[in-house]
């Protein structure tokens, strides 16, 4: 993970010949201004047949000068499929996961996601998956752009030239009226080459607003961060400046934080600005902390939505990979996404980074074989045993809150009162939200298999206890069984 690509070798080497050469014809103090120029532009890659900059949102521009990683790019419109992994489905429509785990649907009655939530496919798709949702026949807003799309253009136009506050905007309009006007500045376009990737030195940056204030939060906290080491080294500093990811972090953590600017839970609507619940740390735990903190600008308490049955006011997670692969032991030991997702792959003299993001399964031999000395069999079935345990456990969890609801809508027939309900409404809210990190996040458990396995131990013991209090409601004032008011023991 900490070797160094060949190309950059190379472009150090002719760097540094270009200035030995100019220095000859110019003398020492040339020399001097030519090394240090040099330096600066060692990052910028070889030839370059067209310039690019910020508002190039098109790949396919970025592709003449680097064609290799375009034609990764642009694989990642081809379908994959994994047992957990990709989609099942047709092309045209990914399978629905509410309705291979009904269990889901009844989660989330009262929410979007109850109506289409599909597995989901390669970046190629993200803009049309998301304009195709008929999550969308309910009001969104246009923060949904920020993941989907190479956003940044947008943002600078709605913020007159600062992204921030074109993002801190961005919210207010419905994503119909975003959507519009992305397509009309004629940037409409998935994920791209510059929303990574500095144009002119070609280095990694994040870009995303979210992310940004995200890290920012997390650094300000004192939540433990063992595998973000740049962080714990700015906690130790003056603290002046706020922690800023393109500045502060390594080049290994970069090449997780480019992903992390998606790949994580959030929240997202027209009542607040986009955002990463990160202020109190990373875990399932730390981030529902946040959440029960966080009252809207209305000053009512938050929630994603009202369940429909019970009316619990409860959480929806999103795809929590970053946060989930940060409790592992990968994270710790400094592996990063892109060494498992974008592994390096020869291409004729040099080596690249492998731009078909994708499942590892797929790629075991590039992807882990690197590091792990066993057989690509033996790895397989490796995965195979964490993500089926995962699994298991996990529909283990969806029975019981399934169970849960069920006990709650009984008794909400029988005339229990609000109060008493009270405990099993707040049970549900806990267990759906440790539940549906887990069945959010993409890995099947394998990112972080023992916090996994304790979130959902977690999970299903709330479910349960939420039960348990519905069945035993009224019975600490009425000590007896079968008492007057007739309640079930
Ligand atoms: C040690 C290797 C490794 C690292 C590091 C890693 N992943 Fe994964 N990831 C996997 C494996 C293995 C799977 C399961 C793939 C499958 O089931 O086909 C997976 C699954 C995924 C999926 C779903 C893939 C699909 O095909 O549907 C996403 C998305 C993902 N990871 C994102 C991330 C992000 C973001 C990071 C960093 C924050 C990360 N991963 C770090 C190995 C890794
Ligand atoms: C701008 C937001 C964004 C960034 C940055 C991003 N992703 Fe994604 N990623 C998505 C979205 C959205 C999807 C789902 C697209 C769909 O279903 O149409 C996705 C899908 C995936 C998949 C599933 C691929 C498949 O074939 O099913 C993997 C794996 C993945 N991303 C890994 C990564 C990794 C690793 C990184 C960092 C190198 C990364 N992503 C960076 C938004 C992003
Ligand atoms: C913080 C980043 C982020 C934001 C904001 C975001 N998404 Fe996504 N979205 C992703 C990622 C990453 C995936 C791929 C992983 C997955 O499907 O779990 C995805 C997948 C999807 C998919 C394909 C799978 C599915 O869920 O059916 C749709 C559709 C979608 N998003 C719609 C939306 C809508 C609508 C909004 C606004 C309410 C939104 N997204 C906001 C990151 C984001
Ligand atoms: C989601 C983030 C992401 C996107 C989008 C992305 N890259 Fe990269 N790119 C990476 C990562 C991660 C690396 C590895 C960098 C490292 O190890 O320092 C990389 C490396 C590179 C390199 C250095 C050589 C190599 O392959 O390691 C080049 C050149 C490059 N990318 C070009 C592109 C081009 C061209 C596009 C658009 C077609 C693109 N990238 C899109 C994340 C991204
Ligand atoms: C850049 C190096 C690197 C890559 C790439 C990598 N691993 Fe690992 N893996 C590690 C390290 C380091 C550990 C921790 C082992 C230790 O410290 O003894 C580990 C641990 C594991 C474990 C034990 C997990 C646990 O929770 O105890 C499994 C299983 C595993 N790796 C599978 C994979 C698979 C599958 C891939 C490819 C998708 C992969 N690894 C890619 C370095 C890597």
């Amino acid at each position: 993970m900490t070797e160094t690509p060949s190309w950059f070798q190379s472009r150090a080497a002719y760097g540094l010949l270009t200035a030995v050469v100019a220095a000859a014809a110019a003398g020492a103090a040339v020399l001097l201004v030519n090394i240090s120029e040099r330096k600066a532009e060692q990052r910028a890659p070889y030839l370059r047949v067209v310039d690019v900059g910020e508002d190039d949102v098109d790949a396919a521009l970025w592709g003449q000068n680097w064609p290799a990683q375009y034609d990764g790019y642009k694989k990642t419109a081809l379908r994959t499929s994994t047992r957990f992994g990709g989609h099942g489905g047709s092309e045209a429509l990914p399978d629905e996961k509410i309705d291979r785990d009904p269990w889901l649907r009844r989660m989330f009655l009262g929410y979007a996601f109850s109506i289409d939530y599909r597995d989901r496919r390669g970046h190629a798709h993200m803009l049309d998956d998301q304009e195709q949702t008929e999550r969308l026949t309910k009001p969104q807003s246009g923060s949904c752009l920020h993941c989907h799309a190479a956003v940044m253009p947008l943002y600078r136009e709605l913020g007159d030239g600062d992204a921030m506050a074109g993002f801190a905007k961005s919210y207010t309009f419905s994503y119909q009226e975003l959507n519009e006007k992305l397509h009309a500045m004629d940037k409409a376009h998935p994920v791209s080459c510059v929303d990574c990737h500095d144009p002119k030195s070609m280095g990694l940056r994040v870009t995303r607003p979210g992310f940004i204030n995200g890290i920012r939060a997390l650094a300000e906290s004192d939540a433990p961060v063992p595998a973000m080491p740049s962080i714990e080294q700015w906690r130790q500093g003056d603290r002046k400046a706020p922690y800023q990811p393109n500045e502060d972090a390594t080049r290994n953590e970069m090449r997780s934080f480019v992903c992390g600017q998606c790949h994580v839970e959030y929240y997202c609507s027209s009542k607040m600005p986009l955002t990463f619940p990160w202020g109190q740390g990373l875990t399932a735990d730390q981030t529902e902390a946040f959440w029960d903190a966080t009252t809207f600008p209305d000053g009512t308490a938050f929630s994603d939505f009202a369940h429909k049955e019970t009316r619990a006011p409860v959480l929806k997670a999103q795809h929590p990979e970053f946060e989930l692969w940060s409790q592992g032991i990968h994270a710790r030991s400094g592996v990063a996404c892109a060494d498992c997702h974008m592994p390096y792959m020869r291409e004729g003299a040099s080596k690249i980074s492998d731009h078909w993001v994708r499942s590892p399964l797929l790629n075991v031999n590039r992807a882990c074989q690197t590091c792990h000395r066993t057989s690509e069999a033996e790895l397989l079935a490796r995965v195979d045993q964490i993500q089926s345990r995962n699994y298991e456990l996990l529909q283990r969890g969806g029975v019981a809150i399934v169970d849960l609801i069920d006990t709650i809508v009984q008794a909400k027939a029988e005339g229990a009162s609000d109060a008493e309900l009270a405990p099993a409404l707040a049970l549900q809210r806990k267990a759906q939200w440790r539940l549906d990190f887990i069945a959010a996040e993409n890995s099947m458990g394998f990112h972080a298999p023992q916090e996994a396995a304790r979130v959902l131990g977690e999970a299903t013991d709330y479910a349960r206890q939420g039960q348990v209090s519905v069945l035993r409601r009224g019975a600490a004032a009425t000590p007896a069984a079968g008492d007057a008011e007739g309640k079930a023991p």
